[in-house]
This record gives C-alpha cells, sequence and structure tokens, in this order.
C-alpha cells in the first residue's frame, strides 16, 4: 500500500527518491510521485502508473537537496494524475505526501476549507490545505502542523515540505508505518527500511502520534504536545541481495524456490542446544494457561491460521478458532474465560489485524504475534513475538511466508503440546525436515507445473479447488494465489460442500483442482471428483504418494499427514504463477492489491 520516501542531504536527491520508490513498488500502487526543493522552489513531479512512468517525466536536471517521494494505492479517489502525491497547498508553500486514510476529511472540509478550491479528490489534501491555512493565520510552520495533526482521526504517516524553510522535512506518523534512516550528513525518511537500504542501514522508529523535524544533520522527535522525545537508533538487519531478484524473472519465482530453505532456518532458529524445539517460556505458558485460542489474521496468513488451528487441536489439545481480523473487530465472538490471541501477519502492519490487537489489549487480553518483520507494529503492540525468519517477501502473492507460518505454528503446536505433558507420536523436527525436502522436490518440478497450467488454465474463466479437512484449507490458498495474479475466477470449496450449491457452477470443461493428501478423506473426495466429473469438469486430481490412483495428474512426495499443506500448497503457487504468465500479467505486482494493508 502507499509508499513513502524523503531525502535530505548532497548527494542526487531525485535519483535517491526514485530508487527508493521502485524499492517500495512491492507493496502495491497505481501512482507516484516526487517532489523536490531548491532555491527556486518546489519542483512536483507525479503521474498514473508505474515509476518507470514517473521517470519518463521526471525533468533529471533538477539539482536539489530535499525531496519527497510517494507511491500511491487509491482510497479516496480514482487512480490518476490529479490524485496522486504529493499535493500541493493553494499558496504553493506547502508540499505532503501522506499514507492512511483521514477518516474525519469530509467535516474538516466543510468547517475549514469552504472557500479553498481543491484540485483532487483525496484527503490528503485537506491536510496540506489546513497547515497552509494556519500558517497564512500567522503560526509557525511546526506549530501549524502539529495543530493540524491535532485535528485529524485516522491514520497518516505525512512527509511535508515547506518552500520558506530552510532545507527541513517535516514528518509525522500515527498507526501508518514511517521510520527515519540516519547518514552522515543526510538523513531519510522511509515507510520501511528497505526502501532507503541503497544509502543507510540505521533506522529510528517513530511511534504513534509522534512528529519529527528533520534536516541533514540533525532529527528532532517530539509528541504532539512538543515534548522531544529520545530513541536510539537500530541497524536494519537487511542484507541488500535478499531483495534483489538475482537471476530470476521474478520475486514470486524466487520466493517460491526459498521455501524449502527457509523451512530448515525456522527449525534451526527455534532449535535450542540441545537439538530440541523451543520457544520463549512465556508464550509456552500463555499457550498452556489459555482456555482457548484466537487466531487473527487476514488473507494468506489467514489460510496458514486454518492450518495452525489443526496443528494446535491435535498436537497441544486447545480449542481454536480462526477469524478474518476485518470481521472480528465488528463482530466479536462470545470470547471464552482465559483466551489468548495469535496474531499472523507477515508485514506486521495490516492495519486491519491491527485494529483486533489495538482492542483485545483495551480489553486487557494477552497477544502473541507471528510474523516476519521484527519491530513492526503488530510485533512491538503484543506481549510476544515469533519470527518467521523467512527474509524479505518482495512478490504481493505470499509464498514463502504462508509455509513459514505454517511451520512456525507446527513448532508453537509442537512445543506447547510438550509443555503440557502431551507427547507427540512423531519426531517433528524429523517430519520438518522431510518435509523440506519434499518441497524441493517440487521446486524442481517447474516444467510440469507450467503444463499443468497450460492445460487447465490457459483460457478458462473460472476454475475450482476442492479438498477435504486440511486440503481444503489449501485448496483456499490455491484459489487465493490464482486470483490474485492470474484474475482467473478462482474459489476454493470443501469437497462435501460443492453439491449443496457451488455444483451448479460446473460446465463442460471447467477445471477442478482436486487434493487429496488425507488418507482419512481420500475416499470421498474422489468421490466428489466423480460428482464434477459426471457433470461435465476437467479435473486435475494432485494426490500424496501411497494415496494416489491411476488418472492422479500430479502425484506429491510423502511427508507427515500434518505437514502436507508445506507440500501440496507448492503446486498451487507454481500453477498460479504460470497461468499469470501464460496470460501476460504482472505477477509481482498485480492490479489493485498491495503488499502490506495499511488500511482498514
Ligand atoms: C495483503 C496481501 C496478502 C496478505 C494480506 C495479509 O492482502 O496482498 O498477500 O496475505 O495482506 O498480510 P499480512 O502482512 O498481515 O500477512
Amino acid at each position: 500500500m502507499c509508499g513513502i520516501v524523503g531525502y535530505i542531504g548532497h548527494q542526487d536527491t531525485i535519483e535517491i527518491l526514485l530508487k527508493g520508490l521502485e524499492k517500495l513498488e512491492y507493496r502495491g500502487y497505481d501512482s507516484a510521485g516526487i517532489a523536490v526543493r531548491n532555491q527556486d522552489g518546489i519542483h512536483i513531479f507525479k503521474e498514473k502508473g508505474r515509476i518507470a512512468d514517473l521517470r519518463g517525466i521526471v525533468d533529471q536536471s533538477v539539482e536539489a537537496k530535499t525531496g519527497i517521494g510517494h507511491t500511491r494505492w487509491a482510497t479516496h479517489g480514482v487512480p490518476s494524475k490529479e490524485n496522486a502525491h504529493p499535493h500541493q497547498s493553494a499558496s504553493g508553500r506547502f508540499t505532503l505526501v501522506h499514507n492512511g486514510v483521514i477518516e474525519n476529511y469530509e467535516q474538516l472540509k466543510r468547517e475549514y476549507l469552504l472557500d479553498v478550491a481543491l484540485v483532487s479528490d483525496t484527503d490528503t489534501e485537506i491536510i496540506v490545505q489546513l497547515i497552509d491555512l494556519f500558517s497564512k493565520e500567522g503560526m509557525e510552520t511546526e506549530e501549524a502542523f502539529r495543530k493540524t495533526l491535532g485535528m485529524l482521526k485516522g491514520s497518516y504517516a505525512l512527509a511535508l515540505l515547506d518552500s520558506e524553510a530552510a532545507e527541513t522535512i517535516f514528518v509525522a506518523k500515527n498507526k501508518s508505518p514511517l521510520l527515519v534512516g540516519l547518514g552522515d550528513d543526510f538523513n531519510v525518511v522511509a515507510s520501511d527500511a528497505m526502501a532507503m537500504l541503497q544509502v543507510t542501514d540505521e533506522y529510528v522508529e517513530l511511534m504513534d502520534k509522534e512528529m519529527v523535524i528533520v534536516t541533514k544533520d540533525s532529527v528532532a522527535i517530539k509528541k504532539l504536545d512538543g515534548t522531544a522525545v529520545t530513541r536510539d537508533s537500530y541497524k536494519a538487519e537487511l542484507d541488500a541481495s535478499d531483495i534483489e531478484k538475482g537471476t530470476y524473472p521474478h520475486y514470486m519465482l524466487k520466493e517460491i524456490d526459498e521455501q524449502p530453505l527457509v523451512t530448515r532456518k525456522i527449525v534451526q532458529a527455534y532449535q535450542n542446544e540441545s537439538g530440541e524445539l523451543a520457544i520463549d517460556d512465556k508464550i509456552a505458558k500463555a499457550m498452556d494457561e489459555a482456555d482457548r485460542l484466537y487466531i487473527v489474521a487476514c488473507g494468506t496468513s489467514y489460510h496458514a491460521g486454518l492450518v495452525g488451528k489443526q496443528y494446535i487441536e491435535n498436537m497441544a489439545k486447545i480449542p481454536v478458532e480462526v477469524h478474518v481480523a476485518s470481521e472480528f473487530v465488528y463482530n466479536m465472538p462470545l470470547l471464552s474465560e482465559k483466551p489468548l490471541f495469535i496474531f499472523i501477519s507477515q508485514s506486521g502492519e495490516t492495519a486491519d489485524s491491527r485494529a483486533v490487537l489495538v482492542k483485545v489489549k483495551e480489553m486487557g487480553y494477552k497477544a502473541l504475534t507471528i510474523t516476519n518483520a521484527p519491530g513492526s507494529t503488530l510485533s512491538r503492540e503484543a506481549d510476544y513475538t515469533m519470527l518467521l525468519h523467512a527474509g524479505p517477501e518482495i512478490a504481493v502473492a505470499s509464498t514463502k511466508a504462508y509455509t513459514a507460518q505454517i511451520s512456525v505454528l507446527a513448532i508453537l503446536a509442537g512445543v506447547t503440546a510438550k509443555a503440557r505433558g502431551i507427547e507427540l507420536d512423531f519426531d517433528l523436527v524429523k517430519e520438518l525436515g522431510i518435509a523440506a525436502n519434499a518441497m524441493e522436490v517440487l521446486c524442481d518440478a517447474k516444467e510440469e507445473m507450467e503444463q499443468i497450467a497450460s492445460e487447465y488454465l490457459a483460457t478458462t474463466r473460472n476454475c475450482f479447488f476442492i479438498g477435504r479437512s486440511v486440503d481444503f484449507y489449501v485448496g483456499l490458498e490455491g484459489a487465493l494465489k490464482l486470483k490474485e495474479i492470474s484474475y482467473i475466477q478462482a474459489e476454493g470449496f470443501a469437497g462435501g460442500e460443492l453439491k449443496h450449491g457451488t455444483i451448479a457452477l460446473i460446465e463442460d470443461g471447467t477445471p477442478v483442482i482436486a487434493l487429496a493428501t488425507q488418507e482419512s478423506v481420500n475416499l470421498s473426495i474422489r468421490g466428489n471428483v466423480k460428482e464434477v466429473a459426471a457433470r461435465g469438469a476437467n479435473p486435475c486430481v494432485i494426490s500424496m504418494k501411497g494415496l494416489e490412483s491411476e488418472s492422479d495428474r500430479f502425484v506429491l512426495p510423502e511427508v507427515h499427514k500434518l505437514l502436507t499443506p508445506l507440500v501440496s500448497v507448492i503446486p498451487f503457487q507454481l500453477i498460479s504463477y504460470y497461468a499469470a504468465l501464460h496470460r501476460e500479467c504482472d505477477v509481482d505486482k498485480p492490479r489493485n492489491l498491495a503488499k502490506s494493508v495499511t488500511v482498514e
């Protein structure tokens, strides 16, 4: 979702901003812009489309020492040049970029800005016009900025230029992520460290309702009441090569291939000196004391949560509910007496999940966040964190984070079981190792998957994924992957539920991808495959070794029955990838989607 960069120093500001925005492309966006300030004033360049389009219109001969940039994912107003950021105040003095949503912008417009001719449909423009208004009333910029911030309801990460202030960027944050990066004779602003890793790896976190005055050699953090805040910086533990594609044509393919390695890394990260799986004692205690667990997540992370429920209930024998965050926040179920909340979020910044976290913390409950992003908002605000160790995931369609979440959930379940005195009848470390090897075999099966994609999905308008038990959950993820990147209408269904409605959609040739990895439901899922085949569907059965039938399209290597999602999802990821390629879709940056969804 929207991304912000800012630079103040002596290097090539325009190029640093553009490169920074390119690094933020993965978050998802539909327009982009930059503004730079020099002795002639402020120069704004913005364009609908990709950063490459923006590059096409930027006047590289403009020399400047200060600038801000933005990628916009439209919320208020269509994607267009007018609605793209930066936005400028009517007087031309102030220029602003914003990530977030201002909930009371209509009211502010009515109360303060009826006389101002607005040029965009955005909530952001209201902010910059208010700052202008208060400054015209005689306030210093810092004061006008602070007064405006005090009036805003909603979420914001902001970077503001004042054409009359010497080389300064005014910054503020509430709920939306924003960091200040420190350099030698320069400083930067970024939505995430990846954007500015090219110039610095030293960052300072900002907390909600803080503002910062950034110059090239100073960073002054203040609360909204003006009180100064001091905070240590940290080194971003990111390897620049982790965020490069290398020889891969797409990040998604690279990230699919990284999955076996990530699984092995996770096992290592959670092993103690004697090789046993271990988690923070406090987490094991909180799990043991809970009478019910509530897993809250969105998208792919929600699908991982469904698998996690199976793990925790099977191994640790604690009842689990899994909820979509955006529903949970407004429609909370009756909670048990001693609940523990588990938030699963690759980015650790998803606004829907955060809204639930804030609410349950207010209610006095404990929360564990499972995330790929140490220091992210959901990690900071929860009581406990378990990290995914998956390395940066850049492709919008989540792949390695999903299998990493499943591995971490398996470890959480296994260790909790042990803490509760429950002996597992299998060796989880060994079985995860076997699963990682099987994942490797699947990553090598690209040709077969490309073949399946071209046979079943090259021209279809829809596709169904069916499965039973845990295969149903993986089918949901398969359908999400396929629709996200190929735009084929794809849905996942429980095999037994088809006949209660969905089977009406089956026509001659409709592809139905069925997963059969569970012995207990093998016969019944095959019955469902026959039902759809009898109505003209084109079934593609992917089964597990030992359960296969002659007509199955692909047979997965055998892994422990609880760990099948780690391997069965890989064909779905690859099939989706090749289907998207066949249809010439932008695999890493699918339309309308954002990687880090920082608005509710
Ligand atoms: C967005 C992404 C999905 C992701 C979901 C939850 O919709 O496009 O890939 O699964 O957000 O993100 P999170 O970072 O909380 O796991």
